[in-house]
Parts: structure tokens; sequence; C-alpha cells
């Protein structure tokens, strides 16, 4: 292999500026061409490619976002669209590619190395944390620790007030952010998309707060729970149920994507970039890089797609104690 080309695409995630510098700075090592493509898909349809040297990528291990900029491109989902993306990896000589992003992302490099035997290796970049083969996706670590950082000063307003929060953080179907951010600020409650915990529940313990004094309350609910309500109704229900309580809402939204990667992800990047090009040059295919017991590991791009994700456990068990 001659000439690799690297794209980020789906929700960009903090870390894959430093997974582009990683896979950029392998190919250099290796003396191999490096391309970057815009906008994922998108830029890879419409031929939008830039040379990447060493030197190009300079100063990002730190910036959030990706300098390639990303997208969720739904031609590529149509037989012309990838036959046009096809078109100019050739013309350009590319002959293999790694793509930074999560499962939507997967599925097009599957679907694509099926029609055109196209060898490419997926790094996952994704702050939901929703994919199997890997226990850290590039961005969770630091959605985290922004998300926690939040609901940190949403406490302080609400112990100010004696209020009581419903928070929601991202993690489309999962509820790793919520789960883990909400265990992190001492969350109340915790609603999360894997575990239907009632309604009925929520409102005993919040009940059970007031009786034994604590006089403010935080409860982290994920965009994705199956409670039924959206977290402007779970405040609603509240109210209506115990009118006691001063109830207010905050949604985090997008800056749990924003922001300077922490050292995990910046460490993360570095190994999985370095793996990815590795892999390809060692004639594999078809793989996502991840992290297992703290050692980068790959596993089929297929599998990584259809593996779900199973919650911790331990750490509803955790929570659920740390409410008494
Ligand atoms: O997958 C990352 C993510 O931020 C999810 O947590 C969220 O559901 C979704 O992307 C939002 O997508 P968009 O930025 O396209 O609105």
């Amino acid at each position: 292999i001659k000439k690799i080309a690297v794209m980020t695409s789906g929700g960009d995630a903090p870390g894959m500026n430093a997974a582009i510098r990683s896979v950029v700075r392998a190919c250099a090592y290796y003396r191999v061409s490096c391309v970057g493509i815009y906008r994922g898909y998108e830029g890879l349809i419409e031929g939008d490619f830039i040379e990447l040297t060493a030197r190009s990528v300079n100063n990002i291990i730190n910036k959030g976002g990706t300098i390639l900029k990303s997208a969720r491109s739904k031609e590529f989902r149509t037989k012309e669209g990838r036959a046009k993306a096809y078109e100019h990896l050739k013309e350009n000589d590319i002959e293999a590619m790694v793509v930074i992003g999560g499962d939507g992302s997967f599925t097009g490099a599957v679907i694509f190395n099926e029609e055109y035997k196209f060898p490419v290796i997926g790094i996952p970049g994704t702050i939901d944390n929703d994919i199997f083969g890997t226990t850290h996706t590039l961005g969770y670590d630091t959605a985290l620790n922004t998300a926690v950082e939040a609901i940190d000063k949403i406490r302080d307003t609400a112990s100010s007030h004696n209020r009581l929060f419903f928070v929601e953080v991202m993690g489309r179907d999962a509820g790793f952010i919520a789960l883990n951010a909400g265990v992190g600020a001492g969350a109340e409650e915790i609603l999360i998309p894997e575990e239907d915990l009632g309604l009925d529940r929520m409102l005993e313990s919040l009940k059970k707060s007031r009786r034994t004094g604590k006089s403010s309350s935080i409860v982290v609910v994920a965009e994705g729970d199956k409670s039924g309500k959206n977290v402007y109704e779970l405040a609603k229900y509240v109210e209506e149920n115990l009118p006691e309580y001063d109830v207010r809402v905050s949604v985090l939204g997008h800056m749990q994507r924003g922001g300077s990667p922490s050292c995990f992800d910046r460490v993360l990047a570095s190994r999985l970039g370095v793996k990815s090009v590795e892999l390809l040059l060692d004639g594999k295919t078809n793989l996502m890089v991840g992290l297992k017991n703290n050692e980068v590991i790959s596993t089929s791009i297929a599998e990584a797609i259809k593996g779900g994700h199973s919650i911790n456990q331990e750490l509803l068990r955790v929570s659920d104690i740390m409410t008494t």
C-alpha cells in the first residue's frame, strides 16, 4: 500500500483530531502517502481531498472538533453515491482508508468493502460509547468530564434555591454518559434507555430525599430514556405529583461534543491511529481497532456494529446505594 486516506464521519467527537494526527504521522513514519477526505463520505463522493504530511497536523492534538470536518451522508447510502466515491479513490491512487466515526459510518464502510473490496479500518469515534469491541470510544471520556463539570455547576444553583433539576445528557440510544456522569456528579436518580426503572420509583426516591433532609436534587436523564416521557414531561410529571418540589430542566446538548480532548482521549487516539495504519500495511481489512483491558485490539467491523452494548450493572447498583 502506497497511499492511505483518512476521514471523520458522523457526529464529531473530541479526540478526532488527535486520531487524524496519529494516522498521518504513522503513514509518514512508514513512508506511505496520506490523504485527508473532507466531510466524511460526502467529501469522498465529491473528491474533496487534501494531501496531508506530518507537518500538516501540527498543533491539533489538543483541538476539539475535526479539521477534516464531518457529515452524515445520505448519498453514500445509494449505489450511485458509492460508485462515485470509488471512482475518486481510484483516480487519486488511494489504496486503503481509515474511517473515524460511529456505527453509521462503519455500516457504510462494510457495504463499500463488500462492493469494491476496498481495504478499510475503523476507529471508533463517538461520545456515546455505544460500540461493541472497545471499552472506550474516542470522545467519550472528554464528554463525560464536560457533562460532570456542567452538572457540578447546576448543583451550585440547585442547592442555593433548594431546587430539583432534571439534566438531559446525550447518548442517543445508550446510557453510558448518563450513568457515568450521573454517578460522577452525585445524581439522585439516573434514567437510562437500557433499564426502565419506572416513574413510581423516582417519585418514591424523591419523596424519601425530602423526608431525610435533602433540600436539592439532580436527576440525570439520558436523551434516549425509555420512560416514555421526555425530560420536560418528566419534570412536569414530578411537579404535578410532588408539588413541594421547585423543578427546573437543563438540556446540556451539543456542548458535550465540543472542547479540548482529555489526556485519556488523546492517548487513545494516538494508539488507535497507529494501529489502524499498521493493520492496513499488514494487509488487514474490515477491522475496527479498540481498547480492552488497556490493550489495543481489533474486532471485525461487522461484529462491532451488530454486537450491541450492555450497561454496567454494578455501577447501577452503586448509584442506587448512593441515593440512600
Ligand atoms: O452520536 C453522537 C450524538 O451527539 C448523540 O449523542 C446525539 O443523539 C446525536 O449525535 C445528535 O446528532 P446531531 O448532531 O446530528 O443532532
